[in-house]
């Protein structure tokens, strides 16, 4: 009975001591909490650092990484390669096949330029990095990311910015480094930060224009922004920043124009998505008649029935991809009639053509410093992110070990890396060592006690024991 008693008091005692390890733990872990910013800058084409001095983008390079060639997703468009970077999926697993969409289930159309945009149901056939993040008990930001002002499996970003094409970058950075720079319970994890040029300007002028130098010339100034701020707030050297953009752009020609109307009548379709990758959706029962009149139409335009789309593009398995599918040559642009006004510059074509490809530099404490690599896929860097947070990742089509390069070489005696129920926090053994020495005391201040009893109880009559026993403190103890 007595060693019942003991135990009693000494598993309170055990709980009691218990209830200040856990403060111990989140305050010292959060400290270390890995901390990641994915900045992109709409249509930044890799090779756009090398035509007019960008020395922000130049100061990352030698403080970080560089990856030379990123192959994006099909197609390659905004809101279909933005998905991607945060899941890493390819389009037709994510669900989001183009800026402008038509789903046959749902019977419902989705334009990135209309209020279906903030339809849950387009974005839902994927979880995006910050929705798994706020799961595992982390917290996220979004600027203007698109699709972070949806509500994805009914989960806002922690902090957000409605989208809102008029407030300027430095407005959004503000947001976002006063996010990264709260209080340790209120400070977020990873954010994204999306600005909409060289994408506008890309289009209006053409890459190849001089007016693009000074657009570009900007983007570096506005990184130079973010740097200076994440510095002030002292997060510089605490962030893993990641700069990476969602695809390129190609010169258009005005004389480069395939007219649909030339070839099949537009009672005959309805057309869905833009150039210069078009879903075409044959009324009921006329795709052979449709895909007849255009296969060989014309030779600067592929037309693929849907079960023959390339394997390598990874452009198939989905409901919103249409029955045909036309691609124009690089250059070409796809349009019914010569009424549709006509642009300069356009993206969307084939992924592995160099001019679709986007600019990728890292830098922080996971990366190495004044590192290129020649090669990965974008849809690597979700896996990459998951592992610098010390989160899980969901099933996707990356590959960490393709970009574990990237990262500082692991240390030889690492501590196993299962994410503690708060999810983001890193192990730690300080807290180990701590609890183990408090556990340790315990245990010999317990042997005392027991063994002084024991002591006691043997050695006198059993009215000395009685005695003990009526101790006010153990009495209360047996009425418990
Ligand atoms: C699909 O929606 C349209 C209206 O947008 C409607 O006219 C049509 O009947 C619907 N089709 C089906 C199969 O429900
Ligand atoms: C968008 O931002 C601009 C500039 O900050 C502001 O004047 C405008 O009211 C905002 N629009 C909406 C719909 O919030
Ligand atoms: C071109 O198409 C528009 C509708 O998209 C139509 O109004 C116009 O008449 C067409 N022009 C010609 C020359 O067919
Ligand atoms: C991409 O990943 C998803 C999720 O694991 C999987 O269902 C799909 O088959 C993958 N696609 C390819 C082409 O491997
Ligand atoms: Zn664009």
């Amino acid at each position: 009975m007595m060693l019942g008693l003991l135990l009693r008091g000494g598993l309170g005692l055990l709980v009691l001591l218990w209830s200040f390890i856990p403060p111990l733990v989140s305050l010292r872990d959060l400290a270390e909490r890995p901390k990641l910013l994915l900045v992109s800058f709409d249509g930044f084409r890799w090779d756009y650092v090398n035509r007019v001095p960008t020395p922000n983008f130049h100061i990352l390079m030698e403080e970080g990484v560089t990856v030379e060639q990123v192959e994006n997703v099909y197609i390659t468009k905004t809101l279909p390669n933005h998905y991607s970077l945060v899941t890493g999926l390819y389009a037709e697993t994510h669900g989001i096949v183009a800026n402008d969409m038509f789903d046959p289930v749902l019977n419902r159309s989705f334009s990135m330029d209309t209020d279906s945009l903030y339809e849950s149901q387009w974005w839902e056939q994927a979880v995006p990095l910050w929705v798994t993040i706020q799961n595992s008990g982390g917290r996220s930001a979004a600027a203007m990311w698109p699709g972070s002002d949806v509500k994805i499996h009914g989960m806002f970003p922690t902090r957000y910015l409605p989208y809102n094409a008029s407030v300027g970058f430095e407005t959004r950075v503000e947001h976002i480094v006063k996010w990264f720079s709260a209080p340790e319970q209120e400070a977020v994890d990873f954010g994204v930060l999306y600005w909409e040029e060289p994408d506008d300007s890309g289009h209006d002028f053409g890459p190849e224009s001089s007016l693009m130098d000074a657009v570009i010339a900007d983007v570096d100034e506005k990184l130079g922004f973010l740097r200076n701020e994440l510095k002030k707030a002292g997060l510089y050297e605490r962030v893993n920043l990641v700069v990476t953009s969602d695809h390129g752009m190609t010169q258009l020609f005005a004389d480069k124009i395939i007219e649909l109307d030339q070839y099949v009548s537009r009672d005959l379709y309805t057309w869905v998505d833009k150039s210069p990758v078009v879903g075409i959706l044959p009324k009921e029962g006329k795709l052979d008649e449709v895909y007849e009149k255009l296969a060989d139409a014309n030779p600067y335009m592929a037309v693929h029935l849907k079960d023959a789309i390339p394997e390598r593009l990874h452009y198939r398995h989905n409901v919103r991809i249409m029955p045909i599918l036309l691609e124009a040559r690089e250059g070409w642009t796809i349009v019914q009639n010569r009424s549709t006004p006509h642009m300069l510059g356009n993206h969307g074509y084939d992924n592995t053509l160099r001019s679709m490809q986007p600019i990728f530099l890292a830098r922080g404490p996971a990366f190495r410093q004044n590192y290129v690599k020649p090669a990965m896929r974008s849809v690597d860097l979700y896996p990459l992110m998951c592992h610098i947070l010390a989160i899980p990742p969901l099933p996707n089509n990356g590959s960490f070990s393709n970009v574990r390069d990237l990262l500082h070489p692991e240390p030889t005696v690492s501590p196993p890396s299962i994410p503690t129920p708060a999810g983001l926090v890193r192990p730690s053994y300080f807290p180990v060592v701590v609890g183990s020495f408090l556990g340790l005391m315990l245990v010999v201040g317990f042997l005392m006690v027991f063994v002084q009893q024991v002591t006691l109880k043997q050695l006198p009559s059993l009215k000395h024991a009685s005695r003990e026993m009526s101790q006010p403190l153990l009495q209360e103890d047996l009425h418990l």
